[in-house]
């Protein structure tokens, strides 16, 4: 109920919503936030009673004159220009204050940070990266510093290709490989490409929440499927598709972020199935594939035969570096004809000389080296962490146990909230991410663990910090039989 409240206080406040405004019918936006229709109603009837909303039997419930004057703005931002009013289109996710000024001080001294899920700059190899840009530079020189095909640069189209086919099994023909800037930007030209404001987009629950804030900015409905050990249940897929027919299905078959999960070969080959039997492309996300600890994973659905659904997109943002910006989308050719036309608009090529770098740093073989060393280092890490949890968390207390990857997934016993937990957190010295990021629906009592940018002599001592903090949770007892005294994430 607070969490609704703060919302649409912070709405009044910053003018979103203004005197005569509808909000939406209870029933409506329960669903959509996945609570109890009374929620949502006692909140409003909370809000009626300050004066900030009136509610009209048969009409709905509406902002009031006085809701201004009760809940006045905010200092203005920017002197004279109201620039809530110039904003349209693209809505970014409203911001998570508390939360992101707890996440904030991961860098902070004396703090043990499991927040960034992203490799660690200690093992980045940037003299051997270094040289091979010197090197193209000195022999290419102009046409790298100038724009590239908008498909990617030539070079680093034909090394794509054959990494693609050797590495991972999947194997493309020229029209079918688009080069962008990370596959951020990949999912983004899928979602400008193939959705409109209201479409359904099926996700996996948890998921990444850099897809899910992007989709809902893109105005879908999230609609999910819960993952387990074996990867996203596939066998409750069907009958969602089947009464859904989302527009995109947007998986991470390997290592899923946040918990690490690798989906099952029998698992693979039905959700190419459902995709084609429904005609429902598949985002498949394999951004860290690579990044096994002993055994190779099952290769990606793309390899998979009857699998021209799956818009393939790939990155070396964690087993290289995130830095460059640079990914791949592998898929049939009208859809790269499509997705090249815009982002052609979006932002005309992507770096030639980032491109044709990574290209001969990848043929020195130093990628192939580099791989084979982060894979032990982060297998060292992450068995030290497993080990950790095991020996210090209090019972009730489970995670999940990947292969490869660099998140784990901690669920803590029904009531508990990271969120919360965050504060005692920064007391006792060490940092995660809270689980609502990766839930479409509440996701409170769970949090990712990262270890990227743990110094592996420090992941042992980090998880027994962990572990004090969710003693301390466990002692106030479960949330709802507390008064609210923590921090609060907005729902809405
Ligand atoms: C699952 C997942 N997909 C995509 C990305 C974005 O990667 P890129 O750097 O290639 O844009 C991330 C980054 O954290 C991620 O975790």
């Amino acid at each position: 109920v607070e969490q609704i409240k703060d919302e649409i206080e912070r709405r009044v406040r910053s003018g979103l919503l203004r005197a005569g405004d509808r909000l939406p019918p209870a029933r409506g936006l329960a669903t959509e936030l996945g609570v109890h229709r009374g929620t949502v109603a006692a909140a409003y009837s909370e809000l009626a009673g300050e004066g900030v909303l009136a509610s009209h039997v048969g009409r709905g419930t509406f902002v009031t004159e006085e809701a201004a004057q009760i809940l006045p703005a905010a200092a203005p931002e920017g002197g004279a220009f109201r620039w809530r009013d110039h904003f349209g289109g693209f809505e970014p996710p409203a911001q998570r204050s508390e939360i992101e000024a707890a996440l904030a001080r991961d860098r902070d001294p004396g703090i043990i940070s499991f927040v960034r899920n992203i490799p660690d700059e200690a093992l980045f190899p940037t003299e051997a990266f270094r040289k091979s840009l010197n090197d193209v530079l000195r022999e290419q020189g102009g046409p790298l510093l100038s724009y590239a095909a908008p498909e990617g640069h030539d070079v680093f189209l034909t090394f794509v290709r054959e990494y693609l086919a050797q590495e991972r099994g999947v194997t493309m023909g020229e029209d079918q490989l688009l080069i962008v800037n990370g596959s951020q930007q990949a999912m983004d030209l899928i979602a400008r490409s193939f959705l409109r404001p209201g479409d359904t987009v099926l996700v996996e629950q948890p998921s990444y929440s850099g897809a899910l804030d992007l989709f809902r900015a893109h105005g879908a409905r999230l609609v999910t499927v819960p993952v387990d050990a074996g990867g996203v249940r596939v066998d409750e897929m069907e009958s969602v598709l089947a009464r859904e027919r989302p527009k995109l299905l947007y998986v991470m078959p390997t290592f899923q972020n946040p918990t690490g999960s690798c989906l099952d070969p029998e698992r693979r080959h039905e959700v190419v199935r459902l995709s084609a039997r429904y005609e429902i492309p598949v985002i498949e996300d394999d951004f860290d594939g690579e990044l096994y600890f002993d055994e190779a994973p099952p290769p990606p659905l793309k390899s998979i035969p009857g699998s021209e659904g799956v818009i393939y997109i790939g990155t070396p943002s964690k087993m290289l570096f995130p830095g460059l910006r640079v990914g791949w989308i592998a898929a049939e050719a009208p859809v790269v004809r499509r997705l090249s036309r815009v982002r052609r608009i979006a932002d005309l090529s992507g770096s030639p000389l980032l491109q044709a770098g990574l290209a001969r740093f990848a043929g020195t073989g130093a990628l192939l080296r580099h791989m084979k060393r982060v894979r032990k280092a982060y297998g060292e890490r992450m068995q030290r962490l497993l080990d950790g949890l095991s020996r210090d968390m209090p019972p009730g207390v489970t995670w999940t146990s990947p292969r490869g990857g660099l998140s784990v997934l901690v669920s803590l016993p029904e009531g508990q909230d990271s969120g919360e937990l965050l504060r005692d957190g920064l007391e006792e010295g060490v940092l995660y991410t809270p689980g609502q990021m990766f839930y479409v629906n509440d996701g409170a009592r769970h949090l990712r663990l990262s270890i990227g940018n743990v110094p592996t002599e420090q992941v042992g001592e980090g998880a027994k910090r962990l572990a004090r903090v969710v003693r301390r949770g466990l002692g106030r007892g479960p949330r709802r039989n507390r008064t609210r005294n923590g921090l609060s994430l907005p729902t809405v």
